[in-house]
Order: structure tokens, then C-alpha cells, then sequence
């Protein structure tokens, strides 16, 4: 089956052409980086005029490194849900007016669950159950994978994001948006022992997170330094931070392994792009002998490819969308949208 995908959940434009859930033939992806960089964070008024104005072009150069036609294909998938609804709702209009003319049905994907789908791009072996660390820019969750559309989410942040939480940090030391990468190059020539951070302690869940304590403390440190006029090495701070976050996304996820019994851990989102993390990560599994699953660097940011992928299993499990599909920014990944085989009109207007 030959899917057309679409992803704007954010700020990037991206379209792709994926074969049976496992194969891109093409990953087109804009990025407005540059243009929110000004702002230090994405302006969502802009990111949704950006996505009108790249996507019709974004899609065409996917079909056309595919080398195929609209009609060549046999359904489009869109992201739905989370997201920011202005950017969401350009994806979705666009692919409802090329399912529409196509003929083909429309699927509506989670960006979540296809951040976890970019491992089945990656790795032609894995198939679910699994245990699964999604961290991106806006989510931090420990989530069962128990089928391909089938998840429980075990833990997740209780304010801010894994990446927000990098981001900010960067930003403080100086660094441009989205400053994560930035953090992680940097750190390479750090010392990550140079700086201490707290390991955060909540009550209640053991797989929940929270960042904001570390965070503050990063604030804490870099304002005492300052008042004290005294020198430091940012790439120490950087590789420090790093670390900290990198170790206790791992021992929650890890702890979870051990108490649900999973053997297979797949890391997904655009964190785990992260080379302290996915160091951190692949020691911990091999000690632990555990299965490790990383999603290629390309399939770890937003990106369609991985839409395509998750669009796939969506499909074969019936939950392609109605023309009446609206953009869900706060729907959870284990939630079944609205729009799907659980209601009546959900074929009636293929
Ligand atoms: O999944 P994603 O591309 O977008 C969302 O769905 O949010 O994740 C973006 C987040 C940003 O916070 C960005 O700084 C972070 O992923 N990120 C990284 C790295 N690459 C991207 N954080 C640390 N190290 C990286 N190499
Ligand atoms: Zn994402």
C-alpha cells in the first residue's frame, strides 16, 4: 500500500511517499526554523501562513522523488493531532482536498504515535509489544506500545517538556532556537561531571517527569556565576545539563521496563536525536540486556516519512477519517479520533 503523507503540527512542512509502513520513497521536509529564530520560539500565526505557502510545493517534490502521480497512490495521511491547531488545520485541509480529488481515503495520524512510528522505518524487525520513551519539543511520555495502534501511556511530564526544558536551558546560556541541538554539540567537548544537578523527586507515579526543578537550578547556577563575575565553560554546563536530563529519562523508562516487563525499548521524537541520550541509553540497555531501538537522526525531528508509517497501521486497523476531520491539538495518543470507524459517517463520504 502506497501512502501520501502529510505532517504540519509545528514548524515544519513536510510531505512523504511510504510503501507498506516500513519504506520512504521520498521525505520532503521545510523547516521554518530561520524565520521563528528572531522570536526565540515558534509564532504560531506564522507557522501556519509558512505552511500554506510551502506545503502544495513540499507534497509535489515528494510525489515527484517517488516518482509517482497523485493517482499512483492509494491514501493520504495527515497529522490531526497534537499540535498547533492553525498549523494543524492547514495539513488537514490540504490532504482532505487531495483525498477528495484522488479519490482516496483520508487517514488521520497522531504525531505522537508517529514519532513512534519512525522506528518502523528504521528497523524492519520491530514489531509491538514494546515499552517506549516519546520525548519531544512539547512531550515527555513513557508509553506500552501494545500494537501498532494500541498505547498506554505510564508516565509523562508534569509541566515542562524534555526539549522545552533544553531549549530554555540553551537560551539562557545564550544560544539560538531551538537550542537543543545547539546544547548537544557543544557538550561534546564538555566536561559533564563539571556541573551538579539535583535528580528530581516526585510524589505519586514513579514514571511521571518533571523538569522544571532542573531547569531552575540551571537558572540558579547560571545567575550565581554571574554575580560573582566568575568564568565558565559553557560547554561543561552544556555536557552537565545534558546529562542530567539524559540520566533521568532513562532511569524512569528503565524502571518501567523492569516493573512491566519489556524487553524492547524504542526511544522516538526529536530528543532522542540527542547523542548523550542515545549514549546514556544504548549503556544502560546493553548492561541491562535489553533490545534497543533508535530511529534514524533523519526520522527523529517532525517529519512526514514517519506519518506515513503510522498512517499505515492506522488504515489496516479501520480508522481512516471522514471529510469532516478537525485538528485535535490536545488529543492524547491513546484517544481514537472522533472522525474514524467509531462513527457512522466516517466511510459514508468516501
Ligand atoms: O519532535 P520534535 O522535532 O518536535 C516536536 O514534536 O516538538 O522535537 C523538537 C525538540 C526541540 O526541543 C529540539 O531542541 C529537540 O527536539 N532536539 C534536540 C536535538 N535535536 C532536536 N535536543 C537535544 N539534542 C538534539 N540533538
Ligand atoms: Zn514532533
Amino acid at each position: 500500500m502506497t501512502i501520501l503523507a502529510l505532517e504540519s503540527s509545528c514548524d515544519e512542512t513536510a510531505a512523504a511517499v511510504v510503501i507498506d509502513g516500513r519504506a520512504a520513497l521520498s521525505s520532503v521536509v521545510a523547516s521554518q526554523v530561520e524565520a521563528h529564530k528572531l522570536y526565540g520560539g515558534v509564532v504560531p500565526e506564522i507557522a501556519s501562513r509558512m505552511h500554506v505557502e510551502a506545503i502544495s510545493g513540499v507534497t509535489e517534490e515528494a510525489l515527484q522523488q517517488a516518482n509517482l502521480a497523485l493517482q499512483d497512490i492509494d491514501a493520504v495521511a495527515v497529522t490531526h493531532a497534537p499540535g498547533l491547531v492553525g498549523a494543524l488545520l492547514v495539513g488537514i485541509n490540504f490532504a482532505k482536498g487531495l483525498a477528495y480529488a484522488a479519490g482516496k481515503p483520508l487517514v488521520a495520524v497522531h504525531h505522537l504515535r508517529s514519532h513512534v512510528a519512525a522506528n518502523y522505518l528504521t528497523h524492519p524487525d520491530l514489531v509491538p509489544p514494546f515499552l517506549a520513551l516519546v520525548v519531544s519539543g512539547g512531550h515527555t511520555h513513557i508509553a506500552q506500545v501494545t500494537d501498532y495502534t494500541a498505547f498506554r501511556v505510564l508516565g509523562r511530564t508534569r509541566d515542562d517538556a524534555a526539549g522545552e526544558a533544553l531549549d530554555k536551558t540553551a537560551r539562557m546560556l545564550g544560544l539560538p532556537y531551538p537550542g537543543g541541538p545547539h546544547l548537544d554539540q557543544l557538550g561534546q567537548s564538555g566536561d559533564p561531571k563539571a556541573f551538579k544537578f539535583p535528580k528530581p523527586k516526585l510524589s505519586g507515579n514513579p514514571y511521571d517527569f518533571s523538569f522544571s526543578g532542573l531547569k531552575t537550578a540551571a537558572l540558579t547556577q547560571l545567575n550565581q556565576l554571574s554575580i560573582q563575575h566568575s568564568a565558565f565553560s559553557i560547554e561543561d554546563f552544556a555536557a552537565s545539563f545534558q546529562r542530567a536530563v539524559a540520566e533521568y529519562l532513562c532511569a524512569n523508562t528503565l524502571r518501567a521496563a523492569r516493573e512491566y516487563g519489556h524487553t524492547k525499548i524504542v526511544l522516538a521524537g526529536g530528543v532522542c536525536a540527542n547523542s548523550v541520550l542515545r549514549a546514556e541509553i544504548s549503556q544502560r540497555c546493553r548492561e541491562q540486556g535489553l533490545d534497543l531501538y533508535l530511529p534514524d537522526l533523519r526520522y527523529c525531528g517532525d517529519n512526514a516519512a514517519m506519518v506515513g508509517a503510522q498512517g499505515y497501521y492506522e488504515y489496516l486497523a479501520g480508522n481512516a477519517a471522514g471529510f469532516d476531520l478537525n485538528a485535535l491539538p490536545g488529543l492524547g495518543m491513546e484517544s481514537v479520533h472522533p472522525a474514524t470507524k467509531r462513527t457512522s459517517w466516517a466511510w459514508a463520504s468516501m
